[in-house]
């Protein structure tokens, strides 16, 4: 024992993290200064900021008794679970047109809960390959039998993988086993929707024992698509064909968690197994007064007016965008999503573009590898409620100035 084993260990992490710098991928905390243009975040409705989510909080803090308890207490199974807590899961459940909801501590906890838990030994899951981060982590501690990729957001990619299950086990047409599959509404990196009508066709024309069974992961849509903000399968009207939706309150909704929409059994079933929820503290009252905060300015409306605003910037910022089209070379390229707050600024020096924008007080991020595959580094973009015309004005100015000098440099070359 003794002092040689701790420095071999530091010696290894800090190769790890000098291979990430060579590769240009090493990750770093930062801290902005508040005064930049949030043009990062995914507060898409800008409601951490909002006095009427503000008040209606505070007001719920407020009504609650002396000694009410502000903590957790513990896990759901013991002290952690509230009368308060049962009826946010109802109202959010009932918003979402769902059965029950079953609240996790995150939507990373609730992936990981849900996918870990749900197949079972044999079962099959099939998985859009640009799947966030915690669904890779639930399916990696499942006990399903097989986890295949299909092409990103592409039916005829899920059918041909459909397919080649099928035939490889006549236990998956004959209903006897079960397929998961997974996808996002809208993806956090691309902004793209999914085409979650055709892929429901695809399953249910290959799988007509209706062992096919969807999971939606819903984060970046909650607030921002669909009918009061209720998400793309809402917008649908697909809710009874979805086996699982989940719903994340840390992006739009300036809060922390994520419910699990599903039936009763389910829900049952993830409150006896899914350890992310069992051996975890549960998130105490202010947290949930926050939650309940959001779902009721949804539910009353309070948020169309926000949303259509975003809508409104959406398109703005698209076409000023496009009048960087000429620029549209080597260097820059535009990948964007109709309806969509995220955009994709492809660049081969993103870390370069993020920190010009940085510099003028813009916060945008560089994404890269292993966040996104290699070749598909960009700054990612984000839209906000609370953003106004003029500060996009500013961010495309600095964007096109960079790129004239970028281009100038190159040209010098
Ligand atoms: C698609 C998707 N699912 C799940 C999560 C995890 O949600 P949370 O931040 O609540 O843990 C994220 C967060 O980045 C996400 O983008």
């Amino acid at each position: 024992m003794g002092g040689s084993s701790p420095n071999c260990l530091r010696d290894s992490l800090r190769q790890a993290l000098h291979r990430r710098e060579a590769k240009l991928c090493r990750r770093k905390l930062t801290v902005l200064p508040s005064s930049s243009v949030d043009f990062s975040s995914n507060d898409f409705l800008s409601l951490s900021t909002s006095p009427a989510f503000r008040a209606r909080f505070l007001n719920h803090l407020k009504r609650a008794p002396p000694l009410h308890p502000f903590a957790s207490g513990g896990s759901r199974l013991l002290d952690g679970n509230s009368a308060y807590a049962e009826e946010l899961e109802e109202f959010i459940a009932t918003f979402h047109n769902a059965p029950s909801g079953l609240i996790f501590n995150s939507g990373y906890d609730a992936n990981v809960g849900v996918l870990s838990t749900i197949p079972q030994p044999g079962d099959i899951i099939v998985y859009d390959e640009l799947i966030h981060a915690s669904a890779h982590e639930g399916m990696r501690l499942s006990r399903a039998g097989k986890r295949v990729k299909f092409a990103h957001s592409s039916p005829e990619g899920l059918e041909a993988v459909l397919q080649s299950q099928i035939l490889a086990d006549p236990q998956l047409r004959d209903g006897q086993r079960n397929v998961f599959i997974v996808v996002e509404s809208v993806y956090s990196m691309d902004g793209d929707v999914a085409p979650i009508a055709d892929f429901l066709e695809v399953v249910e024309r290959l799988l007509p024992r209706k062992n096919g069974y969807f999971i939606v992961d819903e984060a970046h849509a909650t607030g921002v698509f669909g009918p009061r903000g209720a998400g793309v399968v809402q917008q649908l009207g697909v809710e009874d064909r979805i086996f699982i939706r989940m719903h994340t309150f840390g992006k739009a909704l300036a809060s922390h968690g994520a419910i699990v929409l599903c039936c009763s059994d389910t829900r049952d079933y993830l409150i006896n197994y899914a350890r992310t929820l069992i051996y975890t503290t549960a998130l105490g009252f202010p947290m949930l007064a926050s939650i309940r905060s959001a779902y009721e300015l949804l539910a009353e409306g309070e948020t169309v007016q926000l949303q259509r605003t975003l809508g409104q910037l959406i398109v703005y910022f698209r076409t000023r965008l496009e009048s960087l089209s000429a620029w549209g070379s080597s260097i820059f390229e535009v990948d964007h999503f109709t309806n969509s707050p995220i955009f994709s600024l492809r660049s081969r020096v993103p870390r370069q573009l993020a920190s010009v924008c940085q510099q003028e007080g813009y916060i945008v991020r560089a994404i890269m590898p292993p966040t996104v595959p290699v070749g598909r580094e960009r700054v990612r973009v984000c839209l906000h409620a609370g953003n106004t015309m003029e500060e996009i004005d500013g961010l495309i100015k600095t964007i096109e100035t960079w790129l004239q000098q970028t281009e100038k440099k190159t040209a010098r070359l």
